[in-house]
């Protein structure tokens, strides 16, 4: 499938695929919409304890290295899972503007090995974070209790609604420990229909700019 670099709403950079006309990230920006859905909406309801995290899509690694930031910010302890079937190629991560969008140049050397790093195994990144990438299918997934957090970040219902399925979202219920939590920015009424079929308590969140909701869903038992 055709790609091509492009610049978001907020400077920040994507990848678009032609064919599908999808891209990785928001075009209303991509940094913005990580930050809001996945850090704001979902990690710093950790705040002050380690946490374990899936990522669904590893994609570029915007979401891991924001997530990374934070983790140096706030002190926390973080474990990094993230599932990628398709690994970006090394010249486009080195075409992402991430670090300087983020005015984080004192750790390019963290974007880079976190790119670098091997797959399949766990690495550490450094002694407050640790990342796995796994080279692995979504449907492939059969963690059992073991996350606190889901990043589900996959391509959008449009172009990949098996992706959005019950199948999927059961995977995810099963790999979250009790009381875990999955964010998305997805907010299609089918995809919180598979969710609470599968068990999730759902809400509706305000979204990031440019688009009006997202879903945060809950593992309560
Ligand atoms: C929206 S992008 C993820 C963006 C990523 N979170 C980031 O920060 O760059 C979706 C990702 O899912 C991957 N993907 C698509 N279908 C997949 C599948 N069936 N199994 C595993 N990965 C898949 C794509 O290669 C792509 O990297």
């Amino acid at each position: 499938m055709k790609r091509e670099i492009i610049k978001t709403l907020d400077g920040s950079t994507t990848i678009h695929l032609q064919e599908w006309d999808e891209c990785y990230h928001s075009k209303h920006g991509a940094i913005q919409e990580a930050k809001h859905v996945f850090i704001k909406n979902g990690l710093s309801l950790f705040e002050g304890n380690p946490v374990s995290i899936m990522e669904i899509g590893f994609g570029t690694g915007l979401n891991a290295f924001i997530t990374f930031l934070e983790s140096i910010q706030k002190n926390q302890v973080i474990d990094y899972v993230g599932v990628e079937a398709y690994p970006v190629e090394a010249d486009e991560v080195l075409g992402m503007n991430y670090v300087t969008e983020l005015g984080a140049l004192e750790f390019e050397n963290i974007f880079e090995k976190m790119h670098k790093c091997e797959w399949n195994k766990k690495n550490e990144i450094c002694s407050s974070f640790s990342l796995t990438k796994r080279k692995q299918f979504f449907h492939e997934i059969d963690d059992f209790e073991t996350f606190d957090l889901i990043y589900f970040d996959a391509f959008g219902y449009r172009v990949q609604p098996e992706l959005w399925s019950t199948e999927i979202f059961r995977k995810m219920y099963k790999s979250l420990k009790p009381n875990g939590v999955l964010v998305t920015y997805a907010a299609r009424g089918v995809v919180k229909r598979s969710m609470i079929e599968v068990g999730f308590t759902v809400e509706k969140l305000a979204g990031p700019p440019g688009k009006r909701e997202m879903f945060r869903a809950f593992k309560k038992v």
